[in-house]
């Protein structure tokens, strides 16, 4: 059993308010070192786990992956320090198969991982075939030339939950009911980043709609762009555009609990055993890259995106049909029905700073 509730209701009792901004209380309940759903080391993903990804489902999205970066490294001029860089590499699954289809070509691969219990599994399965950097920050000296990917990352990080109340937007705390259960409680904004951001959502929404704000991943996305290298973004994960985002189909917001391939809004229930996951604001994080100095260069459902990445591979085969085992991979990434609409790609591309 888990003591993160146990901690959880400790931390509360011990701040003056009695309540904790959502955003920390996710935090704890994904990042606590010993406690958190993804502190204690990477849990397994796919059939065995409490989600399946693109990554567990087989290596074909590495493959199409590991082809990208190649035609990126060919389109900056073959140079010799041309590293992929991926962040959220969870046990090296993705590593494994992109490495495995670069089959020895001499690219480099770098992980953004400051979780040293994931650095180990990674090291294990890995060996001396990547390097790891602790943090984006250590970009700013890295690599001259880059592919960045990631699959699911932003999704994983920590949100601020809103309220419109009829009037304005509040933001959402924890607190404890005065038995052992949590709640949630409307209350003014914890910070001014987050205010800010409340100064741009619409105010035409019926009373209680509900979002998040993902504060995290603007921050993420920043500290990407003042990385030294050059080159392309990759960036996978189940999204939506600022429209869908913001309608009044989901107006309990799109925050989820996973475990064991069920999933449920019940976000204040078993903390530290369960996955939390939300929707990435796809027009929010393309506004903030833009604004950051990278250029939108491709963005779409990942059946489509992946299925142009796939021409070239497809065109290798020569006719020759894949395997049976590819060709459910393929579908599982592609089909609209499966990953392929609720999954969005987003490619980014970045100039020298
Ligand atoms: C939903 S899982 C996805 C794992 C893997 N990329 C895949 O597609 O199967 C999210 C992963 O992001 C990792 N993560 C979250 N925040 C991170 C950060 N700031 N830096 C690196 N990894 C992070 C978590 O530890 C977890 O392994």
């Amino acid at each position: 059993m888990s003591s993160l509730p146990q901690l959880l209701r400790e931390t509360l009792a011990a701040t003056p308010s009695g309540r904790l901004p959502f955003a920390q209380v996710m935090d704890l309940a994904l990042y606590h070192p010993e406690h958190g759903y993804y502190g204690a080391g990477p849990r397994k993903i796919g059939r065995k786990g409490d989600f399946f990804t693109s990554v567990s489902i087989g290596p074909l999205f590495g493959k199409l992956l590991a082809m990208r970066a190649l035609q990126e490294w060919q389109a900056l001029g073959e140079p010799a320090d041309f590293t992929i860089i991926e962040q959220g590499a969870h046990d090296g699954q993705l590593a494994e198969d992109v490495l495995s289809a670069l089959g020895g070509h001499p690219i480099r691969y770098l992980i953004v991982e400051p979780n040293p219990k994931y650095r180990a599994v990674q090291a294990t399965r890995l060996g001396d075939q990547v390097q790891w950097v602790e943090s984006l920050a250590a970009l700013e000296n890295g690599p001259k030339h880059g592919f960045f990917l990631c699959n699911e990352l932003p999704d994983a990080f920590p949100i601020h939950l809103v309220r419109w109340n009829g009037e304005r937007w509040e933001e959402l705390f924890v607190e404890t009911d005065g038995t052992e259960a949590l709640r949630f409680i409307p209350g003014e904004c914890s910070c001014t980043e987050l205010s800010d951001e409340m100064k741009h959502l619409p105010w035409d929404l019926e009373t209680g709609h509900t979002l998040e704000i993902n504060l995290a991943m603007l921050t993420w996305i920043r500290a990407l762009a003042q990385a030294a290298f050059r080159g392309a973004i990759f960036i996978a994960d189940y999204g939506l555009d600022a429209e869908e985002f913001f309608a009044d189909s989901r107006a309990d917001g799109t925050i989820r609990r996973y475990h064991r391939h069920q999933m449920d809004g019940k976000v204040l229930t078993d903390l530290g055993e369960c996955d939390l996951t939300t929707h990435i604001n796809f027009t929010r994080l393309i506004d903030e890259a833009v604004r950051h100095g990278l250029a939108q260069r491709e963005y779409d459902l990942q059946g489509r995106l992946l299925g142009r990445m796939a021409m070239s591979w497809i065109q290798s085969l020569e006719g020759s049909p894949p395997d049976a085992a590819t060709m459910r991979q393929f579908n599982s990434l592609t089909h609209p029905a499966l990953m392929g609409r609720s999954f969005r790609c987003l490619i980014l591309e970045k100039s020298a700073r």
